[in-house]
């Protein structure tokens, strides 16, 4: 008999950030389970060859140019999606960017645009879907965090500050919207291959990327960096289903970063 597990058979999904790295995956994997994927991207030439390629897999994957940030394109698209679909099944904040410095030399400007990006574009999506989540009485969100929320990353004050605050938002929402059949979980990953982390590197590491490539992946104790597919893979299990009675956690991807390295 065919396994059924993970059916996301005409769920409405919306995943943010995701034409390239961990977000192009997750939008494969739940394309792959037969959701209708919407990629809110602010990379449109990314976004539209993702999602012709996910298409030509025989996915169901619409594109919308969007930036995260910006509450009235985020408002103006998600009720686009559900006048056209009549539902919004599963949101995915997988949308952020990185910066590395401490506290002394981060600039105004990034500190900002890091708070903009990584937790309004957050806020702004939770807050255009819930209505609708509400108002059909179920929905699933997983939000993207990191292992820098539990561990003092060097280097990492800005970045840290964002994905602390999106843990916080998720027991919220989770704990706001447990009587309307919303379950809200989020991911901390530690460090996954992707342009986010070849992004970085050249931007932060200019003549050494191979060497921090190396040295950040033997950081995690299992010897590499995640594969975004990994990541992906605990993302569908979230909002499939088989995950009905998980809500209001977070949950560690990191090969062992966090509680192995003594
Ligand atoms: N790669 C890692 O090591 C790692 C580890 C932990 C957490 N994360 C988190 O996972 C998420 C995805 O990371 P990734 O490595 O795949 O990154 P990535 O840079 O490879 O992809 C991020 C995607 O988000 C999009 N994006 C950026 N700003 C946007 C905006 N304002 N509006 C809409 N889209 C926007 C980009 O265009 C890109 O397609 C991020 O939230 C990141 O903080 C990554």
């Amino acid at each position: 008999m065919k396994n059924k597990m993970f059916d996301l058979t005409n769920k409405i999904a919306l995943v943010t950030g995701g034409a390239d790295g961990i977000g192009l995956a997750i939008s494969k994997k739940l394309s792959e389970q037969g959701a209708v994927v919407h990629i809110l991207d602010i990379n449109q030439e990314k976004g539209e060859a993702s999602t012709i390629e996910i298409v030509a897999d025989g996915g169901n994957c619409h594109f919308w140019t969007c930036d995260v940030s910006d509450q009235k394109q985020v408002l103006s698209i998600v009720n686009k999606i559900y006048d056209q679909n009549g539902s919004i099944d599963i949101l995915i904040n997988n949308a952020g960017i990185a910066h590395i410095g401490t506290a002394e030399d981060t600039k105004e400007h990034d500190f900002d645009q890091i708070m903009k990006i990584n937790v309004k574009g957050v806020y702004n999506c939770v807050f255009a879907c819930i209505p609708y989540m509400k108002k059909q009485k179920k929905g699933c969100i997983v939000n993207m965090a990191s292992a820098a929320t539990v561990v003092g990353l060097p280097n990492r004050f800005a970045y840290s500050a964002s994905k602390g605050a999106i843990t916080t938002m998720t027991y919220s929402i989770a704990r706001d919207f447990v009587q309307d059949n919303i379950r809200c979980n989020c991911l901390s990953p530690g460090r996954v291959h992707t342009p986010f982390v070849d992004g970085y590197l050249a931007k932060y590491y200019p003549g050494q990327e191979s060497e921090m490539f190396e040295k950040l992946s033997n950081t995690q104790p299992i010897g590499r960096m995640g594969k975004p597919l990994e990541i992906a893979n605990l993302v569908l299990y979230l909002c499939s289903d088989e995950a009905s009675f998980m809500t209001g956690s977070n949950y560690p991807i990191d090969g062992g970063f966090v509680t192995l390295n003594t």
